[in-house]
């Protein structure tokens, strides 16, 4: 029989939801009387996993391994999509103590006093009534904070568990949303972002949509910046590119993955957007807002993309210019529909040098982007200390990670010029603004 836990960590890995997963975990455990640690000396660990790419759901099996060194034995609890799509599979495969899955994690302390009588815990329901409401309410959090407003898809792309491992498509309640942001905001919070795998689907009973509730954070005093992420092409409304016209604290970005550049690839991977209609959208976000820095996601080696194909994607990169990109290899994953499409399967290295090219490419913009900032003024927002003394780290509008020398401290809005930039930052100097 195992001990009680009193010590904790828990470990995150893949998407901002599981960030924000993690965090709630952590709160959970807290309230429970245990305190937080780090792996190596925690007596329950939860790994909080990713099942997108095999070579996430690999990590999950290496990480146990090695919290089992040198004679260590924690409790070991696998949160999240990992939990979810094996299951009792891991229970066998590495004996852990507890499997939950992203739906239930607020069951975690029943869980763990079962785990402590010796049997193995295990809950993947996706139940009707919320997690949310048996969860703890915030208490500190870091300035730029993250609010789950959406969970699920029900979009089914061919290639993606995230409809198996999260479930249908479900929307917070208006109400909830307001308040823990209100919570988010007395915790410190200055910026927000909603998210959601389908962020923009976000709808209730009224039929209001994700730029009803942006105007209704807009409202929250002492909020400074919304942002919202991930979003699909489909459930861009004009109400929501309206609201990047018009709410001064939506910040000017947008991360809408595309995946490919090729009409017959998009038909293949079931996106119902094709080139056309998402460079539509794209035209008609700029027409409103024309500094928006736009982001996507890429797969690169879908069954069947032949090199022509290929160079579609390509070229949209080109077209767009986008300030940031993610881009990856495609890679089976077992129960959906590209997975069975065995017979084009990309070979390992023609795959490999199409990651290359478009990474390549990717970094050339991203480049240029950051570039374009230089000369600019604009407001930054303090989330850490840099490594060289004097140093902060904060985030421009665009979302990217300027450095500089200030007194400022984590948590401020301060106005900089951008006087450099690299691939992946930018460095500037402080406005000292005039008193009023
Ligand atoms: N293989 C490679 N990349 C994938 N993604 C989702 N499923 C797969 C897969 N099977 C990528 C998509 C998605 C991002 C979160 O992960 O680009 O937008
Ligand atoms: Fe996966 Fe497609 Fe849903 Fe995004 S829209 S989560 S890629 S199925």
């Amino acid at each position: 029989m195992a001990t009680t836990p009193k010590t904790y960590h828990v470990k995150s890995y893949g998407c901002q939801m599981n960030v924000y997963d993690g965090e709630r975990m952590g709160e959970l455990m807290a309230q429970q009387g245990l305190t937080a640690t780090d792996a190596e000396s925690a007596d329950l660990v939860v790994l909080n996993t990713c099942h997108i790419r095999e070579k996430a759901t690999e990590k999950v099996y290496s990480e146990i391994g090695r919290l089992r060194k040198d004679g260590r034995a924690p409790m070991v609890a696998v949160a999240g999509c990992v939990a979810q799509a094996e299951g009792e599979e891991i229970v066998r495969r590495a004996k852990v103590d507890v499997v939950v899955g992203p739906q239930a994690y607020h069951n975690l302390p029943a869980l763990i006093a079962k785990a402590v009588t010796g049997q193995a815990a295990l809950d993947t329901d996706m139940p009707v009534d919320s997690k949310f409401g048996a969860l703890p309410g915030r208490r500190k959090v870091a300035p730029s904070a993250f609010l789950t407003v959406q969970e699920g898809c029900d979009k089914f792309c061919t290639y993606c568990v995230v409809p198996y491992t999260r479930g249908a498509e479900v929307s917070r309640p208006f109400a909830a949303i307001v308040d823990e942001a209100k919570a988010l905001v007395d915790a410190g919070a200055k910026e927000i972002t909603l998210l959601g795998q389908n962020v923009n689907a976000w709808t209730d009973a009224d039929g209001r949509g994700l730029d009803a509730l942006i105007r209704a954070l807009d409202r929250i005093e002492g909020l400074a910046r919304i942002r919202y992420t991930t979003s699909h092409p489909n459930d861009m409304t004009q109400g929501l590119i309206d609201a990047h016209a018009d709410v001064e604290k939506l910040m000017p970005y947008l991360h809408l993955p595309v995946q490919a550049g090729n009409d017959r690839v998009l038909k293949a991977m079931n996106r119902s957007h094709n080139r056309d209609s998402y460079l539509r959208i794209l035209d008609r976000v700029r027409t409103v807002r024309p500094d928006i820095a736009l982001s996507g996601d890429f797969i690169v080696g879908f069954p069947g993309e032949t090199d022509a194909e290929f160079e579609d994607t390509l070229s949209l990169v080109e077209e767009v210019g986008y300030a940031h990109c993610f881009s990856f290899k495609y890679s089976p994953r077992p129960g959906t529909p590209a997975a069975a499409m065995t017979g084009d399967f990309i070979a390992a290295e023609v795959a490999d040098e199409r990651l290359q090219r478009l990474q390549a490419a990717l970094n050339r913009h991203q480049l240029a982007f950051n570039q374009a900032t230089v000369g600019k003024r604009c407001p930054v927002l303090i989330e850490r200390k840099g490594r060289r003394p004097g140093q902060m780290v904060g985030k421009s509008p665009w979302l990217q990670s300027v450095h500089l020398i200030t007194d400022a401290q984590v948590g401020d809005l301060i106005e900089v010029e951008i006087e450099s930039a690299g691939p992946n930052s930018l460095g500037g100097i402080q406005i000292l603004q005039a008193a009023a």
